[in-house]
C-alpha cells in the first residue's frame, strides 16, 4: 500500500502536522510539498492532502495542484487535513470552497488539525493586520486564549493511517 502525503505550508505549522504524522505512523508515507514540487499520484493508493486555511479556503497552491490531477485523485482513497485557527467552521464547507466538486463526490474523511499563529514568520504587514483581527476577537469572546495544534486530532489520524 503506498500512501502519499501532499502538503503546503506559509509559516510551518502544517510542516510540523506532517512531521509529529511521519514520526508517529507505523507506515511509510511517501511526503511531497507542492511549494517545491509537482508530484504525479498515479502509483499511490491513499493520497493525504494537507493544507492551512486561509480566508476560508485552503492554500492556494494546493488548490491549484488539486485542481490539475483531480481526474487522477478522483479515482484515489483521500484524507483531507485542514489546519487553521477556526476549528468551529464546518470542515466540508471550506473543502466545498476549495476543492473541485468531481474529487468531494466520494466519501473521504477529513481531520481539522488546529493551528497556530507564528508571528516571527510573517512579514510585518501579515503580523500587525492578524494581531489586529486576534485582539478584536478576543475582546468579542472575553478570552486571550490563541488557537493551538489538535493532538487528539493528530492522534485519531495516526491510527487511521495505521488502520489502512
Ligand atoms: C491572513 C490569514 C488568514 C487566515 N485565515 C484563516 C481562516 O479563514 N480560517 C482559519 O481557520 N484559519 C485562518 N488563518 C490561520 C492559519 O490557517 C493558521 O495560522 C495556520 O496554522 C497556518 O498554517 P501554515 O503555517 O502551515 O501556513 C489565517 C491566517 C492568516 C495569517
Amino acid at each position: 500500500m503506498q500512501i502519499a502525503v501532499v502538503y503546503v505550508s506559509n509559516t510551518g505549522v502544517t510542516e510540523t502536522v506532517v512531521d509529529k504524522l511521519k514520526k508517529a505512523t507505523k507506515k511509510t508515507l511517501s511526503v511531497y510539498n507542492v511549494k517545491n514540487e509537482d508530484p504525479e499520484m498515479r502509483l499511490s493508493d491513499v493520497v493525504i492532502i494537507a493544507a492551512p486555511v486561509y480566508i476560508g479556503r485552503t492554500h492556494k497552491l494546493m488548490r491549484k495542484w488539486v485542481k490539475k490531477h483531480q481526474d487522477v485523485l478522483k479515482r484515489k482513497h483521500l484524507i483531507f487535513v485542514l489546519v487553521g485557527g477556526e476549528e468551529t467552521v464546518n470542515p466540508l464547507d471550506t473543502l466545498k470552497n476549495s476543492y473541485p466538486e468531481a474529487i468531494l463526490k466520494k466519501h473521504h474523511s477529513v481531520y481539522h488539525c488546529g493551528g497556530e499563529f507564528r508571528f516571527e514568520r510573517m512579514g510585518f504587514f501579515r503580523r500587525f493586520l492578524i494581531k489586529l483581527v486576534i485582539k478584536s476577537k478576543q475582546k468579542e469572546s472575553g478570552s486571550d486564549a490563541l488557537p493551538t495544534l489538535n493532538q487528539s486530532s493528530i492522534n485519531a489520524l495516526t491510527k487511521a493511517i495505521d488502520a489502512l
